[in-house]
């Protein structure tokens, strides 16, 4: 995949299809659409007349142009209403521009940077509408396809030919050849960004008997290797050796044994480094308080947490960013057999601290609580884990924002650069009445405190593990970490949450 950036005339350009945008209300199109409409006799202002082109967002008209340009297509795509156009409306706009021109084969297209002149007098800094353009295409362009061994039943018998399927090059055009440094860093960072996410993505979809808790320590061991970070996988001998009880609890019941991965990326010489803990449970029934059969596919996206860590690792390296950085990532299987552990049973965590299990779905704490307690040892600056960790969370925000407890300036931080970034972030809260709720009749706690306000509780019984004194913030990104339906830059599956929205927090946004 190929980003540049030219200085031409849209006019000028031949290629197979050219991209412009309208914002919604505006009637005579200027700028480049403008230059555009004229070269074409004024048709796009006449389909605007006509209604056909309203300038709403996420709106795609194709036009052929007949030789009246030297490009084959113009693509108007709808940027909605120009006071309420953002980074995140280029996203959106920039992702289902090249969804569509993917469905017809269009692989190598060219475009004006959306936003380019307007956003920009709001503050909107050039560097981040490139990056934005660069990000959302390669993110929208993403594809998981590796098991797929039957061709597409509309091209029957012919070979499959992946330059035609993949996304080859975008070229930015613009008429401002000042602009052009700042366009081609934008695109260089969102590419590295996109990336990382596309990396996450294709760990994340892996099925869970591909991607077992050893299986994710040798692709972590491998992203060490590529990226020379120093890594450690305790095996379950050694969980042993350290009374790592979570971790040891909830893996026990599987054939797969449970791994703890640490990886350490240091560039930021004598400074504490930052913590970023994941949960990666590779499959989730639920263990012997089993969970329903529907859907329960979804829970290979378990792992997510962990594997966002990962992907945050590749991120940050890529970006070669001046940091000290650690990455810890729990792995087990959580199944139901003859050798689980039970409701009932008390488990003594790395900590010491003993828990009693009230139901063996509330895993991912468990395994969190010794990662916590480990991470907490690296004397960090800050701790901020990321877990697929409860379905309250999806009951309160849905799909579009991961939940965030913790830490209130972090936590601020991150819902910033969550509004930024659109890898959103909302916070929610971690009262220490959740806690009470936690508290057990046997052991030091429990891990369930039953149905009412689970994100908050489940938070709350993190927060029992994290050191006093150290800044640490929780990252639910149950809803958020996958998606069932097409989004116009997350294709359906694993999404990359969390990894765009940490790394710019790590890179001081
Ligand atoms: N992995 C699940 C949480 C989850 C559920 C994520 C649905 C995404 C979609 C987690 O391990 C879990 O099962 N949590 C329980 C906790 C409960 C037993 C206290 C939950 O949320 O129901
Ligand atoms: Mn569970
Ligand atoms: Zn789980």
């Amino acid at each position: 995949m190929q980003f540049s950036a030219i200085k031409a005339d849209v006019t000028r350009i031949e290629t197979a299809a050219l991209v412009v945008n309208l914002y919604h209300g505006v009637q005579r199109p200027g700028g480049a659409t403008g230059a555009v409409d004229a070269a074409l006799d004024g048709q796009i202002s006449e389909l605007i007349a006509d209604g056909e082109i309203t300038g709403k967002p996420g709106e795609i008209t194709i036009v052929h142009t007949n030789g009246r340009l030297p490009a084959r297509r113009i693509v108007v795509v709808g940027l909605g209403k120009k006071q309420e156009c953002t980074l995140e409306t280029v996203r959106k706009a920039t992702g289902s521009v090249t969804q569509r021109l993917l469905r017809h084969r269009i692989t190598r297209f060219h475009t004006i940077l959306h936003g380019g002149g307007d956003l920009e007098t709001t503050g909107v800094a050039t560097r981040d509408l490139a990056q934005a353009i660069a990000e959302a295409a390669l993110l929208a362009g993403y594809r998981y396809d590796r098991w797929k061994t039957v061709e597409p039943e509309e091209e029957p018998g012919e070979p499959r030919d992946r330059e035609k399927e993949e996304l080859q090059s975008i070229t930015i055009v613009e008429s401002d050849g000042r602009k052009l440094p700042s366009i081609r860093a934008g695109l260089s960072r969102g590419g590295l960004l996109a990336d990382a996410v596309n990396w996450t993505r294709d760990i994340g979809n892996g099925p869970p008997n591909e991607i077992y808790p050893a299986a994710l320590a040798e692709r972590a061991r491998r992203l060490a290797e590529e990226h020379k970070l120093e890594i450690e996988i305790l095996t379950r001998r050694e969980l042993e050796k350290r009374r790592m009880g979570g971790i040891l609890g909830v893996g026990q019941g599987s054939a797969h044994e449970p791994r703890l991965i640490i990886l350490r990326y240091r560039r930021g010489g004598k400074s504490a480094p930052s913590v970023i803990v994941g949960k990666a449970i590779t499959f989730d029934t639920g263990g012997i308080s089993i969970k329903p059969s529907a859907n329960m596919e979804e829970m290979k996206f378990d792992k997510m947490g962990g594997v966002a860590v990962l992907g945050i690792m590749r991120a940050v390296a890529l970006l070669k960013l001046k940091i000290n950085l650690i990455g810890i990532v729990p792995s087990a299987e959580n199944m139901p057999s003859g050798t689980s552990y039970r409701p009932g049973d008390i488990l003594t965590s790395y900590s010491g601290k003993t828990i009693e299990i009230i139901n063996t779905d509330a895993e991912g704490r468990l395994v969190l609580a010794d990662a916590l307690t480990y991470a907490c040892e690296q004397n960090p600056k800050e701790v901020i884990d990321l877990a697929t960790l409860t379905g309250a969370c999806v009951v309160a925000l849905g799909h579009y924002a991961s939940g965030a407890f913790g830490d209130e300036r972090i936590v601020e931080r991150l819902t910033h650069v969550g509004a930024f970034t659109g890898d959103r972030v909302w916070p929610l809260p971690l009262y220490d009445e959740y806690g009470d709720d936690m508290k057990s009749e046997v052991a030091d706690i429990k891990n369930s405190g039953g149905r009412w306000g689970g994100a908050s509780t489940a938070a709350a019984f993190l927060k029992f593990f994290v050191k006093k004194g150290v800044a640490w913030a929780h990252l639910d990104i149950a809803g958020t970490a996958w998606t069932t339906k097409t989004q116009p830059y997350h294709p359906i599956g694993a999404t990359g949450a969390g990894v765009r929205v940490v790394t710019e927090y790590l890179a001081g946004r």
